[in-house]
């Protein structure tokens, strides 16, 4: 009993102590806490801005936002209504897998799902004012301005029903009433400022990029597609044959996607922004498509963004993301032609995985414990084709590119065939 009541009494006393020296102690450590939770709240800000972290909250504000410029008039397209009048188009759930977008977020609209995009926000409005009146474009200057916008963009001239198409929101329908034309403009003039808009409406054809399902004003949707299996064998708890098999059928699905970016356009396509995250599945099907389109370049304009660079130290200095060239060490100026390819980047990136020097640190989509040793040869091959130290600059050889696509379907075909026996 003495001994259980002194130790209560210690226990008050240190109780006593303790919340009279808490004030003190925050106090005296005032600065290391105010740090902290600097820190910390910096930390939280840039998880939001970077699109690390979203909540469903930021998807509902752009509908809020898209919404009232619909009430007021200044936002139109197919999507407005089906968000704000009939509410047809629910479930908003927000991304974070597209950070240079400032809003991506998901809905459902008649069981499909959509992925809403916002365009760039720095672009001037098209229209101007005279005497205070406003002014807008003619219909054949505002088709010749679309004309320029692409070629600026894309280095391609397209044809004048190209250019007539890309002028209306509704291909085929022509708006007559003046005023609803003038803001069909404004809207139009925004969305063609953005790389995705712009590839996804002109190259409906091809069926590499997501395909545009409707706008409503300064933001688009494109069909949702569901992202490649986590893939990394770290992560995967399992290693199983049915596993590797499964990831050998998505390699070649990427090498596919690659030929179709290299020869299906009347220039090469390069994806500078390659992770595995980038790739989609459309629902239902096995096609594969490249999601992030911000960094998808004609090769031709890559080759001019690098000779804009005003000054080169290192090679480093003439990358675009994960399109590199070389600076010229007398002229310090970066070459002029990309030097690596979407081959180069996938076999870094995606098939190897993640290294540091030449230790790979993260295994990627065909490093396993089934990898054989003539892959692994093949893959540092086509990752760094001159063994470089530092980033590869690069373009694999045709030779290790067609083994690759030969090695991996055969592997690929006798995990079938061990299946079926
Ligand atoms: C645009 O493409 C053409 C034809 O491929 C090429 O000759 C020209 O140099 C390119 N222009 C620019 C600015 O890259």
């Amino acid at each position: 009993m003495k001994v259980k009541g002194r130790c209560h009494r210690f226990n008050v006393t240190t109780r006593m102590l303790l919340s009279r020296r808490l004030p003190g102690l925050f106090y005296k450590h005032r600065y290391l806490v105010y740090s902290c939770l600097i820190v910390l709240t910096t930390i939280v800000y840039l998880l939001f801005k970077w699109n690390i972290y979203c909540v469903n909250l930021q998807a509902w504000q752009h509908v809020k936002k898209m919404c009232h410029l619909y009430e007021k008039g200044l936002a139109v397209g197919s999507l407005c209504a089906p968000l704000c009048t009939t509410k047809d188009i629910h479930s908003l759930t927000c991304h974070s897998f597209q950070a240079t977008k400032e809003a991506v977020f998901s809905a459902e609209w008649h069981n499909i799902r959509l992925v809403f995009k916002s365009v760039p926000k720095d672009t001037q409005a098209i229209h101007w004012y005279e005497n205070g009146m406003i002014k807008y474009p003619t219909e054949k200057e505002f088709l010749s301005t679309i004309r320029t916008i692409v070629k600026n963009k894309l280095n391609l001239t397209v044809a004048y029903d190209t250019a007539v198409r890309l002028s209306r929101l509704k291909p085929s329908y022509e708006e007559k009433n003046k005023a609803k034309r003038q803001k069909e403009i404004d809207n139009i003039w925004f969305l063609l400022q953005d790389n995705e808009y712009l590839l996804s409406t002109l190259f409906t054809d091809k069926d590499v990029f997501p395909q545009l399902l409707g706008t409503c004003g300064q933001y688009y949707a494109v069909e949702y597609l569901e992202p490649v299996p986590d893939v990394s064998s770290v992560f995967s708890i399992s290693d199983i044959k049915e596993d590797w098999g499964r990831k050998l059928r998505i390699a070649v699905q990427i090498l596919d996607l690659l030929e179709e970016l290299e020869t299906g356009f009347r220039e090469p396509f390069h994806l500078c922004d390659i992770k595995i995250q980038h790739f989609g599945f459309v629902k239902g099907s096995s096609r594969l498509k490249f999601i992030d389109l911000d960094g998808v370049l004609p090769r031709s304009v890559i080759n001019s963004v690098m000779k804009r660079v005003q000054y080169c130290y290192s090679d480093n200095d003439c990358d675009f993301l994960d399109c590199r060239s070389r600076c010229n060490q007398e002229t310090h100026k970066c070459s002029d032609t990309v030097a690596n390819n979407n081959l180069q980047i996938v076999c870094e990136k995606i098939f190897l995985g993640w290294r540091m020097s030449n230790t790979v640190i993260v295994p990627g989509l065909l490093m396993s414990q089934h990898t054989p040793s003539d892959l692994a040869t093949i893959l540092r091959q086509c990752a760094n084709p001159l063994s470089e130290p530092g980033k590869p600059r690069d373009v694999p050889e045709e030779e290790v590119k067609k083994r690759l696509y030969n090695v991996i379907s055969e592997i690929e075909q006798s995990i079938d065939s061990d299946f079926f026996l």
